[in-house]
C-alpha cells in the first residue's frame, strides 16, 4: 500500500499507525482521510486486533486542513464532513481496538480522531482543543456527537463553545484519557497495552467492544446532521472571514452574519 500521510509498522497482531506528515502539523486533508480509510480495510483484512495512533513531531493531529475548507462551498464542506463522519464511523465499528497515543495537539478534527479512538493516553505535553469556533465554523468529523458523550453535555458545550486550549491534565481531570505519562514513556507504554490486548481473542475483543459501545450509544448515526450543520456553517460570512483570517494569521472580526 502507498502512503504520504501514514506510517504503518505491524507487529503480530498489534499495530504501530503515525500520521507522518510532521511538518504539515499532521493535518487532515482529503488524502489523509483516503489513506485512513485504506487502512482500516487492511488492518481488519490481516485481523490487527490493537492499534497504537500516534503522530510524528510536535502534533498528533492540528485538525483538517483549513487551506481546503477556506476554499469550500456549503455543499463541498457538507461532504467534507460527511466523509471524515463515515470513516471515524468505521474506526469506532472495527474490530480492531485503536488506542490514542496523543503526543502533541490534538485540534479540531485531529481532536476528533482521538475521540473516535476506543482508548486515550495523553503525554504531558499534548494539548486538546475544539477551536473551530474561533474559525467561524464547527466541529465537522464527529466532536459535536462523541465529545459529550465521552466528557458530559455541559464540559463538551464548554470546550466547542469557548474554542479553548486545555492540558493534558484537564483532559484527564474530564475523563477523556486515560493516563498522562512523560514524553518518553507515552509510546512504549501505549505498545505495551497494544500488545497486551493483541493477545486476547480478536473476535471476544471485537463483540466487547461493540457491546460497550452499544451502551453509551457511540453509533454516531447523527454524524448526518452534524454535516448538515456544518455545511451551513460555510453559508455565513463569518466562516469565509475565519478560515481566511487564521490563513492571514490575524485576529478574525465577526460580524454575526
Ligand atoms: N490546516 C492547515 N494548515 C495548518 C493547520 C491546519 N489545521 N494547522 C497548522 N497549519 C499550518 C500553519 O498554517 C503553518 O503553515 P505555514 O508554515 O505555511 O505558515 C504550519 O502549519 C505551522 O503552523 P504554525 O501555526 O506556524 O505553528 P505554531 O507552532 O505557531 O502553532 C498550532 C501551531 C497548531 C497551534 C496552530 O498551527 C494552529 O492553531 N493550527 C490550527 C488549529 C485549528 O484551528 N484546527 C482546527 C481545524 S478544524
Amino acid at each position: 500500500m502507498h502512503l504520504e500521510c501514514f506510517q504503518l509498522t505491524l507487529s503480530g497482531k498489534a499495530g504501530l499507525l503515525e500520521l507522518a506528515r510532521p511538518e504539515k502539523l499532521n493535518v487532515l486533508d482529503e488524502q489523509a482521510l483516503d489513506e485512513l480509510e485504506d487502512l482500516l480495510n487492511h488492518l481488519q483484512g490481516e485481523g490487527v486486533k490493537a492499534v497504537v495512533l500516534t503522530g510524528q513531531g510536535r502534533a498528533f493531529a492540528a485538525g483538517a486542513d483549513v487551506k481546503a475548507m477556506a476554499e469550500m462551498d456549503p455543499e463541498a464542506a457538507r461532504a467534507f464532513s460527511l466523509k471524515g463522519n463515515r470513516i471515524f464511523q468505521q474506526m469506532e465499528d472495527h474490530p480492531a481496538v485503536f488506542i490514542a497515543a496523543i503526543n502533541g495537539y490534538a485540534l479540531g478534527g485531529g481532536l476528533e480522531l482521538a475521540l473516535a479512538c476506543d482508548l486515550r493516553l495523553a503525554s504531558s505535553k499534548a494539548v486538546f482543543a475544539q477551536p473551530e469556533i474561533g474559525l467561524g465554523i464547527i466541529p465537522g468529523f464527529g466532536g459535536t456527537q462523541r465529545l459529550p458523550r465521552l466528557i458530559g453535555p455541559t464540559r463538551a458545550k464548554e470546550w466547542i463553545f469557548s474554542g479553548r486550549r486545555y492540558t493534558a491534565q484537564e483532559a484527564l481531570d474530564a475523563g477523556l484519557v486515560l493516563e498522562v505519562l512523560e514524553p518518553e514513556e507515552l509510546l512504549p507504554r501505549a505498545q505495551a497495552l497494544a500488545q497486551e490486548l493483541a493477545a486476547k481473542s480478536g473476535p471476544i475483543l471485537a463483540l466487547a467492544k461493540r457491546a460497550v459501545n452499544a451502551s453509551v450509544g457511540l453509533k454516531a448515526a447523527s454524524g448526518q446532521g452534524e454535516a448538515e450543520l456544518f455545511g451551513e456553517c460555510f453559508t455565513h460570512e463569518d466562516a469565509r472571514e475565519g478560515l481566511q483570517a487564521f490563513l492571514e494569521k490575524r485576529t478574525p472580526v465577526f460580524q454575526d452574519k
